[in-house]
């Protein structure tokens, strides 16, 4: 497999890696594919070294007319969806509407259960995430996952958890450290954790597990990260962390949270797109869905009339 990263700005949280060219990060998912770019995706200033979370100009993911099967049930429905940069957007919708199948698609790992395939277009900037050219390992890198239940490697070190994905994709096992002490700071979770870094993941609290997973996926430096209810398995105080962390990291990526729970979509999220039946019914500002709702099934499911 050839390496879907070239050595040059590999996953680097610190602040050179903010001086890729557009270019650079679209080499890393198309190596080859050209760069003919004219999207203003412009890397943000690479000065910060106190903030946590750096900010850059992120790039936003379109949905084009995407359907998505499992043999002959169809579960995604043609749906035209942007979710745009450097946003916050929620998919709220009743159980077995087709949010997880939705998300799964947009990093390709809907294509990884038997059965399963996609038809239409996803759109990370102006990339075709579906194109031949495309490296579907640096896909899944650029568009990071996070789901339901916590799920770092159990018996790996915190520290390895955080550096498992860097080792894929870099030849440089020096200078790992930087790196994942940079990912966990951006997880917000150095300071509970830097004193034992060499103690197995599994031994963390579910609502640190669950920002180890998003420290993993940030030390690969994504484009996007997809988070599938990311705390309907965490008591409120950790739901309020992981909310908290959300909020700062859309400087730096985009965001997509599948979840059950009204008032966290009211809170985190920038807009919110509402599902039923492998259909989008409507997608708008998050104060707009809830309060005045274009279509009366919306109305209907955000005041808990069904669903
Ligand atoms: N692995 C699978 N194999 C077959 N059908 C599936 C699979 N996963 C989900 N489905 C079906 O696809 C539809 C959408 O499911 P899903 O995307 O999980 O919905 P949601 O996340 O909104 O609850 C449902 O009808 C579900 O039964
Ligand atoms: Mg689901």
């Amino acid at each position: 497999m050839r390496s879907p990263r070239p050595s040059s700005g590999v996953a680097d949280l610190e602040s050179d890696s903010r001086s890729d060219t557009d270019e650079q990060r679209r080499e890393r998912i198309a190596p080859g594919a050209g760069a003919s770019s004219p999207t203003a995706t412009a890397t943000a200033a690479a000065a910060a070294t106190s903030a946590a979370v750096e900010p850059q100009a992120g790039l936003g993911v379109r949905l084009e007319q995407l359907r998505a099967f499992y043999g002959d049930l169809e579960a995604v429905s043609g749906i035209d969806l942007d979710f745009r940069a450097n946003e916050v957007t929620a998919i709220i919708g009743p159980s077995g509407c087709g949010k997880s199948t939705l998300i799964r698609c947009i990093n390709r790992m809907h294509e990884e259960i038997p059965g399963a395939r996609a038809q239409g277009r996803v759109m990370l900037d102006d990339l075709d995430v579906y194109s031949p050219s495309v490296d579907v390992v640096a896909v899944r890198r650029a568009i990071g996952m996070v789901f339901q239940k916590p799920n770092p490697f159990p018996t790996m070190s915190i520290f390895n958890n955080v550096a498992a994905g860097l080792r894929l994709s870099s030849g440089r096992r020096g200078d790992l450290r930087p790196k994942v002490e940079a990912a966990l700071r951006s997880a917000g979770l150095w300071d509970e954790v830097s004193e034992r870094l060499d103690e197995p993941g599994a031994g963390l609290s579910g609502g640190q597990q669950q920002r180890l997973c998003i420290a993993r996926s940030l030390a690969v430096d994504p484009e996007v990260i997809l988070m599938d209810e990311p705390c309907s398995a965490l008591d409120p105080i950790a739901t309020l962390k992981i909310e908290e962390l959300i909020d700062r990291l859309k400087a730096r990526v985009t965001i997509v949270i599948v979840t059950h729970n009204m008032q966290q979509a009211a809170r985190v999220a920038d807009r919110t797109a509402f599902m039923l039946d492998g259909r989008l019914i409507e997608v708008g500002p998050t104060h707009e869905i809830f309060t005045r709702p274009a279509d009366p099934r919306t109305e209907e499911y955000v005041t808990g009339k069904f669903g």
